[in-house]
């Protein structure tokens, strides 16, 4: 693919698709079968750069993968994983990262972990604060402990109470899994409930824990274990999907469905948001699986909280659904979004400006005054700052508005490998 990407208005949108496989749900899939004894396999795992890293990691730290016809089968080795001397490539991937800070910590010995140039700007001081209270070392440059990294990891860690300074599923789970080798039961309190994936996971790989309710948050409890083989089902990865439910409301002639959709509360809070925007977008249930319906829809302007999309990962489409309403916008407590693969609060605004839409923040709130509709999207072009949601944001933006060119447009690949022509499909 040619770096820079134009996309076109399409002037019908009809059809199925399945998005990659939850890319939440497959880091956790290849760290938890490395972790455990013997084989375990994954069906449906996202074929995204970012779990690729995950997956050379865990093989450079004793694990090994073979390829089946449509399942990946992850062998963890009896005696546990291993330091590597080489440094671990994390590429792109925030996630792969945190989490893995969480597992080497757990193995006696040094470690270095590295990331492209924007991983290289991320903080990790988020993960090392409460590593470092479990016993393990993690450097990094700066306050905000930015990559590379080096963890020097004790021959055990100590179980901790720790109450989650921020809304951060990947600070949840580096604790939780540091927390499987420790001696002594690991707390973990959070005051927004996150994505709840390790801890589903962690359960069905035979680690027992318990989840209570504090508040709007969660507690959770672990003690420690060894997780046990697993034969992993990925489902479709619900923040990809959410690119479609965008695209079909606000393209003028779009019916669109994405198939075998995740559809847990904290993921997908963006369905409620579009359905209070006026959007006929709705989930569906077809046996164990959802499917997620849109179709073209006249939207109205609304106030979205952050804690309505823990993670905020769906917040660069939600701005181009308030690019095409009626009214402003307003997105509330976002400062999140700064620290994301790129500074998605500038990033978001500047793609709602570049739409024709007048915005503005004050302090951590950012607010869109649509422009009442895609067909009155101005042309435009977006450089994409090694950021994959803002990639398919704007080809979302141009496929329904009138056209638009990305600039780095492969690093689409990070999640969604075959995202243009998953787009491209439905023309
Ligand atoms: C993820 C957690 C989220 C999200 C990321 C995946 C995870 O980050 O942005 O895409 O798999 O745990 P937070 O740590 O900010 O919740």
């Amino acid at each position: 693919m040619s770096d820079a990407e134009r996309v076109r208005h399409a002037r019908q949108l009809r059809g199925s698709l399945r998005v990659p496989g939850d890319k939440s749900t497959s880091h956790r899939a290849l760290i938890l079968s490395a972790l455990a004894s013997g084989q375990s396999t994954i069906t449906g795992l996202s074929p995204g750069e970012d779990v690729r890293a995950t997956s050379a990691i865990i093989n450079q730290l004793g694990a090994t993968r073979y390829d089946d016809e449509n399942r990946v089968l992850i062998t963890g080795p009896d005696e546990g994983l291993r330091a590597s001397s080489a440094p671990l490539d994390c590429g792109n991937s925030g996630t792969t990262m945190r989490l893995l800070c969480g597992v080497v910590s757990a193995i006696a010995g040094s470690h270095q972990l590295v990331g492209d140039a924007s991983l290289s700007v991320r903080p990790m001081d988020r993960v090392a604060v409460p590593l470092g209270l479990m016993g393990s070392l993690v450097h990094g440059h700066g306050e905000w402990v930015t990559p590379p990294l080096s963890v020097k990891s004790p021959k055990e860690l100590r179980g901790i109470e720790y109450h989650v300074p921020v809304a951060s599923a990947q600070v949840k789970s580096a604790v939780l899994l540091a927390g499987l080798s420790a001696k002594g039961v690991t707390t973990i309190q959070e005051d927004v409930r996150t994505r709840r994936t390790t801890e589903e996971m962690l359960s069905a790989a035979g680690v027992g824990l318990v989840v209570e309710s504090v508040g709007e948050g969660r507690r959770v409890t672990l003690t420690p274990a060894r997780p046990r083989r697993h034969d992993w089902f990925v489902p479709g990865d619900p923040s990809q999907a959410a690119f479609f439910a965008v695209l079909g409301a606000i393209h003028p002639d779009a019916t669109l469905e994405v198939l075998s959709v995740e559809a847990s509360p904290e993921r997908v809070g963006f369905v409620g948001v579009l359905q209070r925007m006026g959007a006929d977008v709705r989930l569906s249930t077809s046996g164990e699986f959802h499917v997620l319906h849109s179709r073209s829809s006249t939207l109205q302007a609304t106030e979205i909280h952050a804690r309505e999309v823990p993670s905020v990962d769906e917040v660069p489409i939600l701005t181009v659904a308030a690019s095409a309403a009626t009214g402003v916008s307003a997105f509330r407590e976002m400062g999140e979004l700064r620290l994301k693969e790129s500074d998605r609060f500038r990033a978001s605004m500047t793609l709602a400006e570049s739409l024709g839409c007048r915005v503005w923040s004050e302090g951590e709130d950012f607010f869109v005054e649509g422009v009442g509709s895609a067909e009155n999207f101005l042309e435009f072009n977006f450089a994409s700052a090694l950021d994959h949601r803002m990639v398919m944001a704007c080809a979302v933006a141009g496929c329904a508005g009138n056209g638009c060119t990305i600039e780095g447009a492969s690093t689409v690949s990070s999640s969604y490998p075959n995202f243009f022509r998953d787009l491209a499909l439905l023309q």
